[in-house]
C-alpha cells in the first residue's frame, strides 16, 4: 500500500491591512494593522516554522483597486490591499529568526526591468541560503500600469509573451552569465573573481536589451523557486514552460481537478514530468478545540465582513465594476483584461455579489472550513484527494490568529494521520520541494542557458 500524499502548507499574506478578507482588520484579535512592524513578521515566520509549513507567500499588487465606484476610495476606507509595502523587504528579518522556512515573494514582470529584479532576488537568496521563492505574475491593475507611464494596461495575452522574454533574460543572468568555479576568492593570487568564467548575456530582445554580466555571484538556487498563478489558457502555457509550483483558487473542487489534470498534461506537452509542478489551492480555515467555539468564532467574523472593501477587491480582480450590481444578480462574464480565469469561473450565471459578501467573504476564491480539528482535517483531506492538489495556500480570516490556530490544531491532527511532514527535510527550498538539489533540473528550460566549465553554451 502506498503512503497517503503529504499536504503541503504556504501561509498566504501581504504587507497591507487588508489582504483578502475585508473587514476582519478590526478584529480585537487582529494584528493586521501591525504589517509596518519587523515583530510582526518574524512572529508570523516563527508560528510557521513551528508549524513545518512550506513557507509564507506573500502576495503584492503595484496599484490600486480603483474599478469599484471608479475611484479609490473604498479601498483606502477598507485598507483592501492599500495602503501596501514592499514584499522583499521582510524576508531577511524572517530569515533570521527560522531555519528552514520558505519565502515565496511576488513580483510582477510587467512593471520592473529584469536586470534589476535579477539582482533583488539573488540578494534573497544568499541572504536566506537558498530558501526564496518566486511568484510570478503579469499583474491586472489597469492603476498600476497608468502609474508606471503607460495609457493603458498591456493586454492580457501580450502581458504573457513580455513575461516569457522577461524569463529568458533572467535564466542568463542567474544560470549563465557566472560559471559555479568563478569565483575564487584567494587572497594570496588578489583574486576575487576570474572574468574569464563571468559571461556577458548579450541579450538582445523584442522587449528587452541586457548585454552585460550578472551583478551577483551564483546563489544557493541561481534561480529561485518559480511559482506562478495564472489558470487562463494562456496562464497554463506558461505555467507548464516554467513554474515548479502553482497557486489556483477555486471555489467547488471539480474546477480544481479540471485545471490541475489540464496542467499536468501540459507539463507532459512540454517535456516535463506531470508533478515537476506542485499545486496549492486557496483554503481558508476557522479551527477551534470544539465544533461549538469554531462556529462562535467563525459568527464573530462573519458580523465584521465589509462588503465595500470585499467588492472593491472583487471588483480589481474581475476587471468590472461590482457597484451597480444588486445583491441577487448574477454576475456575468464580462470580457477585460484583468485576471480572465476568475472572471470566466465567477461569470457562468451561478454566482451572486451575495456569495461575495456573506459566503465566499472568508475563502476569497477557494473554500473555507469550519469546525473542530478533526472536522477540519477531514475537509482538507477531501479537498485535497478530490482535487488532486499538493497542498493549500492558507488564507488567513484574522492574521495572525488564523495560523496560530491552524499550526495549534490542525497540524497536529493532521501529522496524526500520516498527512503532514513531522520534521522539514534539509537543504534548500527546491531541495525541500522535490528532493533532487538546489538547482533547476536539466528538463528545465532555463538550464540551455547553461554552459560548460569551459565557457560555452551547454
Ligand atoms: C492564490 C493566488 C494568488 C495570487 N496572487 C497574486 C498577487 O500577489 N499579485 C498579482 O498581481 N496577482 C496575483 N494572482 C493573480 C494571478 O497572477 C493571475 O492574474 C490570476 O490568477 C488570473 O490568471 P489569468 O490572468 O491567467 O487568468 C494570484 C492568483 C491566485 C490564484
Amino acid at each position: 500500500m502506498t503512503a497517503p500524499r503529504q499536504i503541503r502548507v504556504n501561509a498566504f499574506d501581504m504587507n497591507c491591512p487588508t489582504h483578502l478578507v475585508a473587514g476582519t482588520w478590526r478584529d480585537p484579535e487582529s494584528r493586521a494593522s501591525e504589517y509596518k512592524d519587523l515583530a510582526y513578521w518574524t512572529d508570523l515566520a516563527r508560528t510557521c516554522e513551528r508549524g513545518l509549513m512550506d513557507g509564507i507567500f506573500i502576495a503584492d499588487v503595484l496599484g490600486v483597486y480603483d474599478v469599484f465606484g471608479g475611484s479609490p476610495d473604498g479601498a483606502l476606507r477598507g485598507g483592501a490591499q492599500v495602503p501596501v509595502n514592499d514584499p522583499a523587504l521582510v524576508v531577511p528579518a524572517m530569515a533570521a529568526v527560522t531555519e528552514h522556512l520558505g519565502f515565496g515573494i511576488t513580483a510582477s514582470t510587467s512593471f520592473e526591468h529584469p536586470y534589476t529584479f535579477a539582482r533583488r532576488m539573488s540578494t534573497l537568496d544568499h541572504l536566506t541560503k537558498g530558501r526564496v521563492g518566486w511568484n510570478i505574475v503579469t499583474s491586472y491593475l489597469e492603476s498600476g500600469a497608468r502609474n508606471i507611464g503607460l495609457d493603458a494596461q498591456v493586454r492580457h495575452d501580450n502581458r504573457y509573451d513580455i513575461a516569457d522574454e522577461y524569463m529568458e533574460v533572467l535564466y542568463k543572468l542567474w544560470e549563465g552569465s557566472w560559471e559555479d568555479d568563478a569565483v575564487v576568492a584567494d587572497p594570496a593570487r588578489n583574486l576575487y573573481a576570474d572574468p574569464e568564467k563571468v559571461h556577458p548575456i548579450e541579450h538582445d530582445g523584442t522587449y528587452f536589451k541586457v548585454p552585460g554580466i550578472h551583478l551577483s555571484e551564483p546563489s544557493p538556487q541561481r534561480t529561485p523557486l518559480l511559482y506562478q498563478a495564472g489558470q487562463s489558457n494562456r496562464g497554463k502555457r506558461f505555467a507548464a514552460e516554467h513554474a515548479e509550483a502553482v497557486f489556483m483558487g477555486a471555489p467547488r473542487p471539480e474546477i480544481l481537478r479540471a485545471n490541475v489534470d489540464d496542467l499536468r498534461g501540459r507539463l507532459v506537452d512540454a517535456g516535463r514530468d506531470p508533478h515537476d509542478i506542485r499545486v496549492f489551492s486557496s483554503f481558508s480555515v476557522v479551527v477551534a478545540p470544539s465544533a461549538a467555539e469554531a462556529e462562535e468564532k467563525r459568527e464573530r467574523y462573519r458580523a465584521l465582513i465589509d462588503p465595500e472593501g470585499t467588492l472593491v477587491l472583487w471588483s480589481g480582480w474581475l476587471g468590472y465594476d461590482l457597484e451597480p450590481y444588486d445583491l441577487d444578480e448574477p454576475l456575468r462574464h464580462v470580457p477585460n483584461e484583468a485576471m480572465q480565469s476568475t472572471n470566466e469561473i465567477f461569470g457562468d450565471g451561478r454566482w451572486t455579489v451575495r456569495d461575495f459578501v456573506e459566503g465566499l467573504g472568508f475563502g476569497a476564491d477557494g473554500p473555507s472550513a469550519t469546525g473542530d480539528p478533526a472536522a477540519v482535517a477531514d475537509q482538507i483531506e477531501d479537498w485535497i484527494d478530490t482535487t488532486g492538489a499538493d497542498g493549500i495556500n492558507l488564507n488567513h480570516v484574522v492574521t495572525q490568529q488564523s495560523y496560530v490556530d491552524f499550526v495549534d490544531l490542525v497540524v497536529p491532527e493532521l501529522q496524526r494521520r500520516g498527512r503532514y511532514r513531522t520534521t522539514y527535510e534539509e537543504g534548500t527550498l527546491r531541495d525541500k520541494f522535490f528532493g533532487r538539489g538546489s538547482r533547476l533540473p536539466d528538463t528545465h528550460r532555463a538550464a540551455r542557458h547553461r554552459r560548460h566549465p569551459a565557457g560555452a553554451p551547454a
